[in-house]
């Protein structure tokens, strides 16, 4: 009995250990969640002629904008794995009912949200991959958020979102981007914009978004913050034995309409967003492709 007793009492102080670090884990989120940024931003040019909404609507497309705000731009819950991630919802961002725009008051407001993952009133953004855009270059951001702002109003629900345990001990060891604007630079004002065209310097800057997930030199490997057992990125340098060696342009172009590789491979759109590369016109399908050919060819998993 004695023995039982001790159990018990190693249970309950193992209990109260859990719940107290579990206290300390939310006050220290909690913190850096409700930390206030002031960045300054670059002034773009925003316009409403039927060009620059055209290709605002594009930019929103090719950067995955529509895949996790809808292509309405009403937003959607992201992330539903309540209790322990949580509840995660992207914007709406039109003006309708529980939509952002109302409190947007200028275009710089706009750019902070998007290229430093701050809001308005200076408060952090959540999971909003604001790390991706920091390389979007003036003129389609002037574009971009043209579109946004005449974007139709589209009533959404109300937004609840609930960060759970999980993400936040996930997000302290540095494995879940919880806030994005803690791991952007945000006194670099570096903007590049190379000229559309078939060229490598341009398939450079689309790429950009590429890079997150199939590494810095583009030979694929571990996906960061993935789960165990997750699918490697891909090696997209011209390596003959684990990279596109052997695709050609026809097969490269064909994988962003269908998801299917070459050797008849389907490729899930959750592991590899292909549907959002498809909306890429066939010049800019091109330029990637000139930029890929133009890596040094590399094994899988070099970075
Ligand atoms: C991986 C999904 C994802 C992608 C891709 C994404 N967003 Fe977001 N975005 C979010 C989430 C989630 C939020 C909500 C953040 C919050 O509530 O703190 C958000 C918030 C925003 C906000 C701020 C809304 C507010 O509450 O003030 C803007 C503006 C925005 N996104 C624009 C964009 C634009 C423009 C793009 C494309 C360049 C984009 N997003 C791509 C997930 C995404
Ligand atoms: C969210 C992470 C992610 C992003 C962003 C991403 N990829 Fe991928 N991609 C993957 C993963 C993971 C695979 C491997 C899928 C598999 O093996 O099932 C893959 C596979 C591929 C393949 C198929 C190659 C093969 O042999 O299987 C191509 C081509 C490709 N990606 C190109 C791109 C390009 C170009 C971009 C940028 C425009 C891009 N990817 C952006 C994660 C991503």
């Amino acid at each position: 009995m004695k023995i039982l007793r001790i159990l018990i009492g190693l249970l309950a102080g193992l209990l109260v250990a859990a719940a107290l670090a579990m206290v300390v884990v939310y006050v220290v989120t909690n913190r850096h969640l409700n930390k206030t940024y002031r960045v300054e931003v670059p002034h773009i040019v925003t316009s409403d002629d039927s060009v620059t909404l055209a290709r605002g609507r594009h930019v929103a497309e090719i950067r995955g904008c529509t895949q996790c705000h809808n292509p309405d731009l009403g937003g959607h819950v992201v992330i539903d794995a309540m209790p322990l991630l949580g509840r995660i919802m992207s914007a709406n961002l039109t003006s309708g009912r529980n939509g952002v725009a109302a409190q947007y008051k200028s275009d710089e407001d706009w750019v902070r949200a998007i290229r430093d993952g701050v809001r308005p009133d200076g408060k952090p953004l959540v999971f909003m991959p604001s790390y991706e855009y920091r390389s979007i270059g003036p003129a389609d951001l002037g574009a971009l958020v043209s579109y946004l702002k005449s974007a139709k109003p589209v009533a959404s629900p109300p937004l609840k979102e609930t960060i759970g345990p999980l993400a936040r001990v996930l997000y302290l060891l540095g494995r879940f981007p919880l806030i994005p604007a803690e791991m952007i630079n945000h006194t670099d004002r570096t903007f590049t914009e190379p000229q559309p065209g078939e060229t490598v310097a341009y398939g450079r800057y689309l790429a950009g978004p590429c890079a997150g997930c199939h590494g810095r030199h583009f030979s694929g490997g571990k996906v960061p913050g993935t789960p165990p057992g997750w699918p490697l990125a891909a090696n997209l340098t011209p390596d003959s034995a684990t990279g596109l060696g052997s695709w050609n342009y026809a097969q490269f172009s064909s994988f962003f309409d269908t998801g299917r590789t070459p050797d008849g491979r389907q490729v899930d759109p959750k592991v590899m967003p292909w549907p959002v590369v498809r909306a890429m016109t066939d010049s800019e399908r091109r330029a990637l492709w000139e930029f890929l050919r133009s890596l040094p060819a590399q094994p899988k998993g070099s970075g």
